[in-house]
């Protein structure tokens, strides 16, 4: 038995449509045996109701069942976004990076002023800190110049700004191509090697 001690990132689900890309991008962290510290805010859990009819707590039998069992190679563990004390709130904590998909313009504003007024904000905070990867995937159209500015803070802060907009040159014909296209972006970022997309061949 091995004693390497298990890669974890962070994931926060938040109030802004596409539980889809969510969903399918802790499938892949998952299948790679991370362990996924999940943040899920109370629009969040609305969302995954709404779009996927799936609660936050039975995420883990939800993602075995659409993609299959691989996931269970890693650990999904749930924190409520009240928890301050959790490990991620810490930057002594070994996670080594962060994705919030999908981030509403609420959570966003948040990040980019430093509020850390509950467990997404705080761990989001802690990346930026420790100098460590934060994507924030956001999704809204249009967007006012308040939205816009808060995504040039955090971009300012260090943050990877990488908005839910699929492409369409790899032909999709489902939702989930448009999903395997947003997660494998979001790997990408967080410089993980995956097949979830075909490159663009010039
Ligand atoms: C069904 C539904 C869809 C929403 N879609 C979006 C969205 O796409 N983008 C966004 O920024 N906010 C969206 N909102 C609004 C946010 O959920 C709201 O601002 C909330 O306070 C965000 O809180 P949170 O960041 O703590 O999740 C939506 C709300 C609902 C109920």
């Amino acid at each position: 038995m091995s004693d390497k001690p298990r890669r974890s990132l962070a994931v926060a689900i938040t109030g802004a449509s596409g539980a889809l890309y969510a969903v399918r991008t802790l499938a892949a962290l998952l299948e790679r045996g991370y362990r996924v510290e999940l943040v899920v805010s109370d629009f969040g859990r609305r969302l995954l109701t709404e779009e996927l009819s799936v609660p936050a707590d039975k995420l883990l039998p939800y993602l075995s069942r659409s993609y299959g069992s691989a996931v269970e190679r890693g650990v999904l563990q749930l924190h409520s976004n009240k928890d301050l004390g959790a490990g991620i709130a810490s930057g002594s904590h070994g996670c080594e990076g962060m994705a919030i998909v999908p981030c509403s313009m609420k959570t966003l504003a948040g990040v980019a002023h430093g509020l850390s007024r509950n467990l997404v904000e705080r761990a989001a905070d802690v990346m930026l800190k420790e100098r460590r990867p934060l994507i924030l995937v956001p999704r809204e159209t249009p967007m006012s110049l308040p939205q816009l500015r808060n995504m040039v803070s955090c971009a300012e802060a260090g943050a990877m700004v990488l908005p839910a907009m699929p492409a369409f040159y790899q032909k999709p014909e489902r939702l989930e191509d448009l999903a395997d296209f947003m997660a494998g972006k979001i790997l990408s970022a967080l410089g993980l090697v995956h097949d979830l997309y075909p490159p663009w061949k010039g």
